[in-house]
């Protein structure tokens, strides 16, 4: 295991979404807000500020925790001068909806389908209110809703809520939130043995990244440094279709699993294929000690954990090691992802018409080389993974007729025609500022 702290990293300044893991089990919401007149704006971020965490919070000692971010449009509402909103990453800027081609946002999962706000200029403020305990949440979203009563420039344009179930399972079925990068500074330790916590500069704004550079941040200083991107899209999961699909082409309920665990890189339980390849072990998925820890590089093939399964594609860890000039670490991402809509009934093929899924949550420093090089060359495109036609199972940009190769001896078996299982229902960038940024933005007088 490994730990690493640095005093160097401003912890007290930072929002305590952007660096903990959430309390498990929890219930959530999520609130998007419109800024109709500025001074109103300016009030809502006052009165966030007093309520949003730092990381300096013990873990767990906030029942709930607020966190915050905004849209370029909001930054622009709530009056941020010209040359800082230029300063952004041009991918910010741009916004999700104008980056949906490169995202592989098509057919189905376009902006023209995405709910309303997603992807307007209406999308302002991202407010997320999670909890241990459904009492408090509704509290805090009371008072949340109060403060923004108060303020008639103030919309709230749309509000998702979400949950995470005690065992961390999503809609498909499978443990989620398991792989996550540890963040030097941040005093939490990693869960793979092999993999050094990431530079603080990864994920935080203001601080030397894996390349030794400080990442570009946005000007002026107080308003960048310990802030991060988010990423967060509302992913629509087609869970009855994926269930069909592997009961059509599985033998037995056992195949069944094991064609699902082939897809994700993991047994539902969240057990790796990687070390445990022919059956589940509900011990070691359930062993935050042991359940990340683990490799490819010995699994050149993909006997045990085929290329082509997700986790495999969003973090290939050691395989891509012999390729030279890949580095990894530059890829990683920081997932605050959270179920939505009850789960269907255990074994139901038939598709009920509920909306479920997860909303998927990213934070870094880098949207381009991390969330935007994660979703594009590896989920989206097989060329690295040697297999040219094949995107990832779940995520990847597919009209229907997707594959996936699962080696295996005597010969390979192909996992064919696989629909879309996962729909894209609209998302946005946004920026978390650090809470100094958090008042500068409160007393802006522009
Ligand atoms: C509905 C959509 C999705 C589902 C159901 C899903 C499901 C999963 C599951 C079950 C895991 C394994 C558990 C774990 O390691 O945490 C996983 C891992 C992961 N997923 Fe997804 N995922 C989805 C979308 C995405 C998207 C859009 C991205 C990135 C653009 C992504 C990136 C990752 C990463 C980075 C990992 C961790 C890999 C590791 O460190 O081993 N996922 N996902």
């Amino acid at each position: 295991m490994v730990s690493e702290t640095s005093p160097s990293l401003e912890l007290d300044d930072i929002q305590a979404g952007a660096l903990h893991e959430r309390p498990s089990p929890y219930v959530g919401t999520y609130l998007l807000l419109r800024i109709r007149a500025r001074a109103d704006g300016r009030e809502l971020v006052r009165w966030l500020h007093r309520i949003v965490a730092p990381a300096t919070t013990p873990a767990g000692a906030d029942e709930t925790s607020v966190t915050v971010a905004f849209t370029h449009h909001g930054l622009e509402a709530l009056g941020v001068p010209q040359s800082s909103l230029d300063s952004f990453a041009p991918e910010f800027r741009e916004g999700m909806a104008a980056r949906a081609q490169v995202l592989g946002d098509v057919g189905e999962s376009a902006p023209e389908h995405w709910e309303e706000p997603l992807g307007t200029a209406d999308v302002h403020v991202a407010v997320a209110v999670l909890s241990s305990d459904q009492a408090q949440l509704d509290a805090v979203t009371t008072r949340a809703r109060a403060a923004y009563a108060d303020l008639s420039g103030i919309d709230l344009v749309w509000r998702q809520d979400c949950y995470q179930l005690a065992t961390g399972r999503t809609s498909l079925g499978f443990k989620d939130g398991i792989g996550q990068p540890a963040v030097e500074g941040s005093g939490r330790r990693g869960t793979d043995s092999s993999e050094r916590p990431l530079k603080a500069g990864e994920v935080i704004l203001g601080y030397p990244d894996e390349t030794g550079d400080l990442p570009p941040m946005p000007t002026p200083e107080v308003l960048g440094r310990n802030g991060t991107y988010v990423v967060f899209r509302k992913l629509h999961t087609k869970v009855a279709a994926y269930r069909t699909y592997l009961r059509d082409r599985a033998r037995s309920r056992e195949e069944e699993d094991l064609l699902g665990a082939k897809m994700v890189g993991r047994w539902q339980s969240g057990a790796p294929l990687a070390i445990t390849p022919d059956r589940d072990d509900p011990e070691l998925g359930a062993d935050p000690l042991r359940n990340n820890d683990f490799r490819f590089a010995d699994d050149p093939r993909g006997f045990k954990c085929p290329m082509g399964a997700h986790a495999r594609r969003a973090n290939p860890r050691d395989a891509l090691d012999r390729e030279g000039g890949v580095n990894v670490r530059l890829h990683r991402m920081v997932r605050r992802s959270t179920s939505y809509g009850p789960m269907l009934r255990e074994g139901v093929t038939e598709d009920d018409g509920v909306d479920r899924g997860i909303v998927f949550v990213f934070a870094g420093a880098h949207l381009k080389r991390q969330f935007e090089f994660v979703k594009t060359q590896w989920l989206n495109d097989g060329i690295f993974i040697g297999a040219p036609l094949e995107a990832d199972p779940l995520v990847g940009v597919n009209g229907g007729s997707n594959s996936l190769t699962i080696p295996q001896r005597p010969i390979r078996r192909r996992l064919q025609d696989l629909p879309p299982f996962v729909v894209t229902r609209g998302g946005e960038y946004c920026f978390a500022p650090g809470l100094r940024a958090l008042q500068w933005l409160a007393d802006l007088d522009t």
